[in-house]
Parts: structure tokens; sequence; C-alpha cells
């Protein structure tokens, strides 16, 4: 089980230039992260695999990539203008804001003794912008909040463009930005993520079936990456934690916080998977309403189209309900990290280790010279990483700018499955050293052999 904290996981992030504050040069802007040349390769390997599994590997997928700005119409009729808030509290004392569930009153203020809160008031949290070069009312439009909506409102084009049938699903991974009152526990909660999602199609009354499916689907996606079982709980929400939209939703939750005292506060969401019904496509109908918790009703006088599916077999229009597995990339990212983070006692040393997936690993491998001052060495091994990273697609490195101990601890630290070392042997038989991170052992291959020895090894024969 995992027992890293998050403050391992940020420095190794910002020494190996996986994860950078946002906007650092200038003292940093809250809620912000910028992925550095390792963060952006586990990040990408983390949506390939999300991707590859969830819409190649299935029959029943299409994708969907919509733009960011959103027309202010789509976000009100999905409700997020009236209800996408968080309760708001400031310290009188301190001029802090606080969100009002985060803040224990009678934790100590700045400014001495406790803090002296105002009554919890709502917080939108969308992002405002204006359209245009006139900035006035008419013109606001919004930063999307979730990707979902998107793919709602895409939902008729989709359909009549690909002839699909119900039960399908429609897949995005996108940019999402919310003004999150107090952004915190690095990438966990930001102000500008990522996030996964899918909206899954189906007839109404399959929806509970397809929703246990789905549930399982996505447990076993982390699991199948290598997240330990131990780390990863279902959460059935109960019904008044419920979002307005949904009918039942299980959260995926990660043990984010094994330093916690009290295991249940340990865990936290990873991934959401609601029934939402047929909320969206009605409430982004032609004719459809939207319908608040508070019993509001908002007809809908705007949209152009109705969202519905022509059911052959029953000779009737319907709106299909919708299952929606929904994920944050860079929670998802902060699960991969800390669940693969080792420490091992190497020769009375410690080695840290990154056993991640090899589908997720930043670099597949690395080629390091075993005499760095060796012309036939280095460029025999500067010519196999070129092949492996042009032939065979694998992000792969040539290193040569410390002992070959050290090397090989600093792939480790990184998650490189494999090494590869060229040494004196190499230019008499043309075979090379392939070192597995976790093992440690070694094996001497042939470098035609290589492509096809990593391959099986890296799973991707
Ligand atoms: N369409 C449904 C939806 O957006 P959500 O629970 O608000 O549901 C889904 O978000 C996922 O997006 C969460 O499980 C989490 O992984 C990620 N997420 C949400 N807010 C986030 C934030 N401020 N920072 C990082 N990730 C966030």
């Amino acid at each position: 089980m995992s027992t890293v904290d998050l403050e391992k996981i940020i420095s190794l992030c910002k020494r190996r230039g996986f994860i950078f504050q946002g906007s650092s040069q200038y003292g940093g802007l809250q809620g912000t992260w910028d992925y550095g040349p390792l963060g952006v390769e586990l990040k990408n390997n983390v949506k390939h695999a999300w991707w590859r599994r969830m819409v190649y590997e299935r029959d029943d997928m299409e994708g969907l990539d919509c733009a960011i700005l959103m027309n202010r119409l789509v976000l009100k009729y999905s409700g997020h203008e009236y209800t996408f808030t968080d309760p708001m509290v400031d310290c009188r004392k301190c001029k802090r804001r606080y969100r009002a569930d985060q803040v224990d009153p009678g934790e100590k203020c700045a400014e001495g003794g406790t803090h002296d809160l105002t009554e919890p008031r709502p917080f939108n949290l969308m992002f405002k912008t204006t359209v245009g070069p006139v900035d006035d009312d008419s013109n606001i439009a919004y930063l999307r909040p979730e990707t979902a909506q998107g793919i709602f409102i895409n939902f008729k084009n989709v359909l009549d463009s690909t002839n699909r049938k119900v039960p399908f699903g429609i897949a995005q991974i996108g940019k999402a930005y919310r003004n999150e009152i107090t952004p915190k526990n690095f990438i966990f909660r930001v102000r500008e993520f990522e996030q996964m999602e899918i909206e899954f199609f189906v007839k109404p009354g399959t929806d509970d079936e397809w929703h246990a499916c789905w549930v399982e689907d996505r447990y076993n996606w982390y699991t199948q990456l290598g997240i330990q079982p131990g780390n990863l709980r279902k959460y059935v929400q109960k019904p008044d934690e419920l979002a307005h939209y949904a009918k039942a939703t299980t959260d995926l939750l990660y043990r984010f916080f094994p330093e916690r005292s009290d295991e249940n506060k340990q865990f936290d969401e990873v991934e959401g998977i609601a029934n939402r019904t047929d909320f969206d496509l009605t409430c982004h109908s032609k004719g459809g309403k939207l319908v608040l918790k508070d019993g509001r009703v908002i007809p809908n006088e705007h949209a152009v189209n109705r969202l519905t599916w022509f059911d052959h077999q029953t000779n009737q229009h319907i709106i299909p309900y919708v299952i929606e597995p929904s994920a944050g990339v860079d929670r998802a990212t902060l699960a991969f990290l800390m669940d693969s983070y080792h420490e091992d006692i190497v020769e009375g040393e410690t080695r840290v280790v990154l056993r991640l997936h090899p589908d997720l690993s930043p670099i597949k491998v690395a080629v390091l010279p075993l005499k760095k001052n060796h012309e036939g060495i280095v460029k025999t091994a500067k010519e196999i990483k070129q092949t492996l990273q042009k032939k065979c697609g694998w992000r792969s490195v040539y290193d040569d700018t410390a002992g070959i101990g050290k090397l090989y601890r600093r792939q480790d630290e990184i998650g490189t499955p494999f090494c590869i070392t060229v040494d004196f042997q190499t230019l008499e038989d043309s075979t090379v050293t392939v070192r597995d991170r976790d093992t440690m052992a070694q094996v001497r291959v042939a470098i035609d052999q290589l492509p096809t020895h990593l391959a099986e090894r890296l799973g991707t024969a």
C-alpha cells in the first residue's frame, strides 16, 4: 500500500521535471501547474491509455474534441449558471476567503485567536470572459467547467454523422476550468485541469445495468495500470450527496492522503461514475426544460434541435439516458505517481523507484554508454537510441553525464522500465545489456534483436 506523502512527490516532480508551479518565473499563479518534459510524457500516456481502452478497444464509442469557450446558453440550460457554486465564507479578521466545508471555525487565524467567519454564500466557480472586442454583458462566455456539456450539445451531430444506434458513447479529453475558492494539494485541486469524460447513451430501463458495468470497467482500468486495489475504493453516494442531475453516482476514491490518521479521510475522488438519466438531453433540447433541485423550471427557448434518437424497434423517438464516467487527468496522473513510488534499500543506500506500468512510463528506454569518451561506444549507443525512438516509437534517452550506477538510479527514479548499456563487449559481438528497473536483473541481447525483445517486455508486441 502507498505510504508516500504528497511532499515527496512534489519534490520529485520539481527536481526531475515532471511538474512545476504555473507562472513560477513571476511568483506563481495559484491553482495552476505546468507539466515539464517528463510530466507531459506521463500525462499523455495516461490519456493515451484511457483513449485506447475506452475508444479503440470497444465497438460502441466515438470521440469528440469540443471548444473550450462555450456559448453562455449552454451553461445556462445545463444549470451551471444557477447551481455551479461552492459555499464561501470570509474571515473578518484575516480577510481570507475559504470554502465553507473546508475551514474549521475553531482553526487558528493568522491575526490571532480563531477565525471570525461570515455566513456562507454561494460563489459561482465558472470563469467568465467576453467574446469579441465589445466588453459588455451580451458578449459573456464561459470557459467550460467540464467537458461533458460539449458532448451533450453535439449528441445529434455525432448521431447523424455516424449512424450510431443506442447504446453508444462519446468520449472526450480536454481542459476544464473552475475558479476554485481554495485550490490545494498540488495537482489534486486546481483551477485549470483536464478531464477524460464519457457520455454513454442507453435506453431507459437499461441504465442501472450499464451503470454497474461502467463502475467495474473504470475500476479495472486503474488496477490494470498498476494501482494497488488496497488504495482504490468504490464509494456509492448517499441520496443527499447526489448532484441535482444524478439518479446514482459511484465515486472511485484513491488514497491521496495516507498521512491522515482517519482512514476514511485518506481517500478522495479520482473519478465519478454517474447515472445522469435524461436530464441533460432534456434540458438542452428544443422545447425541453431545466428542472432545478429547488423546484424552479427553466424552459429552453433557444435550442434548435430535439436531442432524441429514433428507436426503429418501437417506432418512437426517445431521449436516451446517460451514464457518465468522468475522470480527472491530473488526479489520475497523481494517483499513478503516488502508487508507483517506492523506496528500496540497495547495498545500504536508498533507491527511489517509480514502478510505473510501462505504458505510462515517460521514458521507455535509456541508452547508457559505459565510457563516455570512447568513440565506438558512444556512436553505437546513440544509434541504438535513435532506432528505438524513431523506428519503434518509444520515447528514449541517451545519457552519459554520470557513472553507470548513478545513471541507473536516475532512470529508476523516473520509472524508466529498461536501461541498455553499451560496453566494450558490444564492439566485439554486437550485444548489449538490458537491465530491468524492477528486478535490476540484466540480460545480454543482440542489438538487432532489441526491438522484438523490448516490444515483448514492454507489452507492445
Ligand atoms: N461532468 C461531471 C464532472 O465534471 P466532477 O466530479 O465535478 O464531475 C470529474 O469532476 C472529475 O474531474 C473529478 O473526479 C476529478 O478527478 C476532476 N476534477 C474536478 N475538479 C477538479 C479540480 N478542481 N482540480 C483537479 N481535478 C478536478
